[in-house]
């Protein structure tokens, strides 16, 4: 049988040069028995191995609170591997980093336990006969960020080796903080122990394929960028919808919600990247920098209940692919007093010379009719001159349709003639598929994320302000939705595409949701 990474060796790959330069690391997961790690992270390890894409020194410590056996963590990891791995286990390729791969048992306030964990580093680097490189991950619930942070500055392991290119970084998973103070406060707590430059804040839809292209499609052709604005632009409608409801995850779900947990982060990072200036070069701080200013640019939102820009929904019963499908206050971990919200619209309105007058609509919602995430720009019609919508003409707007996921793609609707002997027209679809051009086994998120904190590529991460100027946005919406309660909060049936009101929120200014066909 030939190398598994010979033999699917994804076009991603060529001509990228072996390691990126990557130096001795070792990395440490906190919440390394948290299903994150497990799902995503390991396997994302494994696959970055496959590719050879690691450096030859590779560490890997687990840190957890309870306490596991070297032989049980890995053993779970194999499991893991097994189970949520994009490619089958290749045990000999695996081996290498198992082979480097231990447990730590600590509590993440436990200063002592700490002053072990760089004890461990201290000798694999004694071991190797040099330094490393460390990278801190952190993917353990939120309540604890700090208390690591603070533990990884006075244990000295924040500290990076003088003179060389051993940087020391730590990532950091979502949520960064549950509103604008406690983002503030969190980067205030960072930033008393790591440069920004060391800070790597995850968001993984910006790890996706196809949220990395947008940039792509956007500036390197020549035919969308000329009519990307308020000239040609009619509207945006960016949807991450979900067809699954919260699960096991109520506990967590039920403190956060739907703008907290998908539309502060991942829907308005899918705005920032389709509404910014073009960045003067391709290196982070130009990107984020646009990134920036385009999010200062939103205008604080309207909360009125009438006529306002925000609407919130919660699914009821109803029927998700044929089957039939609970209520969210019936799923395990919901209090029956519960006003949170499964699903957010609302409407952007961008005060630069671009956007001026073109609405951003966007929407997050669990249990909704199925799951599709896109970005969808409605150009104006034309003047209807000489093809009046009428009987014989069935005319659609032009629209481009980035299609994030699942059957990544870009569609662009035009209308087309209907072949026959009297003219007749008809709205037509021209698809680029990434599965048909490229192959359909595309790395994963966590794989480039990863391997960028890596090499110390932070394009793909959150930087500071960023998150900052997201929550600013917000915030506002949090505090009224909890004043509020219950009240102004609609149902939708499960399997539908959301409240009766988010229709309304498009049809005041004459528009409609594009909803996915
Ligand atoms: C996570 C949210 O950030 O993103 C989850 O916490 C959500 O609630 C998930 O299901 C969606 O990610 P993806 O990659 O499946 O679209």
């Amino acid at each position: 049988m030939s190398r598994q990474g010979e033999e699917d060796r994804h076009p991603f790959l060529e001509g990228l040069s072996k390691h990126r330069g990557a130096v001795p690391t070792v990395m440490v997961i906190f919440g390394a028995s948290g299903d994150l790690t497990a799902r995503k992270l390991v396997p994302a390890i494994f696959n970055l191995a496959v590719d050879n894409l690691l450096p030859g020194d590779f560490h890997l410590i687990g840190y957890g609170r309870k306490a596991i056996e070297d032989r049980a963590f890995r053993a779970s990891m194999d499991a893991a591997i097994e189970e949520f791995s994009r490619r089958d286990l290749d045990k000999e390729i695996w081996g290498r980093v198992r082979d480097h791969m231990t447990y730590h048992a600590g509590g993440y306030d436990d200063a002592s336990a700490f002053a072990e964990l760089a004890k461990k580093i201290q000798q694999i680097e004694t071991a190797l006969g040099r330094g490393v490189q460390r990278l801190f991950y952190i993917s353990t619930p939120p309540g604890v960020f700090e208390p690591i942070i603070e533990n990884l500055g006075s244990s000295g392991l924040a500290a990076t080796h003088a003179g060389t290119n051993l940087a020391t970084k730590v990532i950091i998973e979502k949520p960064f903080g549950r509103d604008l103070g406690s983002a503030r406060a969190l980067n205030a707590s960072i930033n008393q122990v790591f440069q920004e430059s060391q800070v790597y804040r995850i968001d993984h839809y910006l790890g996706k394929e196809t949220v990395q292209d947008l940039l792509v499609q956007r500036f390197a052709n020549s035919i969308f960028e000329p009519l990307w604005n308020r000239e040609y632009v009619n509207n945006v409608q960016i949807t991450v919808a979900e067809s699954i409801g919260v699960g096991s995850r109520g506990g967590y779900y039920d403190s956060s919600g739907a703008l907290r947990d998908m539309i502060q982060n991942h829907t308005m990072q899918l705005v920032a990247l389709t509404a910014m200036e073009p960045p003067v070069s391709l290196d982070p701080e130009s990107i984020r920098d646009e990134k920036v200013k385009v999010l200062k640019a939103i205008q604080p939102l309207s909360l009125e209940s009438k006529n306002g820009d925000v609407v919130r929904g919660r699914y009821s019963g109803g029927l998700v692919d044929g089957r039939p499908a609970d209520r969210y206050l019936d799923a395990e971990g919901i209090p029956p007093d519960s006003s949170t919200e499964t699903y957010a619209a609302l409407r952007l309105s961008i005060n630069n010379w671009r956007w001026k007058g073109v609405p951003f609509y966007i929407r997050s919602g669990k249990r909704m009719a199925k799951r599709v995430s896109e970005i969808a720009i409605q150009f104006k019609r034309p003047p209807g001159i000489l093809f009046s919508e009428g009987s014989r003409f069935d005319l659609a707007p032009n629209t481009m349709v980035i299609q994030i996921q699942p059957d990544e793609g870009v569609t662009l609707v035009m209308n087309s003639k209907v072949p026959g002997l009297e003219t007749r027209t008809q709205p037509v679809k021209m698809h680029f598929r990434y599965a048909t051009t490229f192959g359909s086994n595309t790395p994963e998120a966590y794989e480039r994320l990863i391997l960028d904190a890596m090499v110390g590529d932070s394009t793909l991460f959150i930087r500071g302000d960023e998150t900052e100027a997201s929550w600013k946005l917000v915030t506002p919406v949090l505090e009224c939705w909890k004043e509020a309660g219950v009240d102004g909060l609609d149902e939708y049936s499960s399997g539908s595409w959301g409240p009766d009101s988010s229709d309304q929120l498009l049809a005041e200014k004459g528009h409609q949701w594009r909803n996915s066909g």
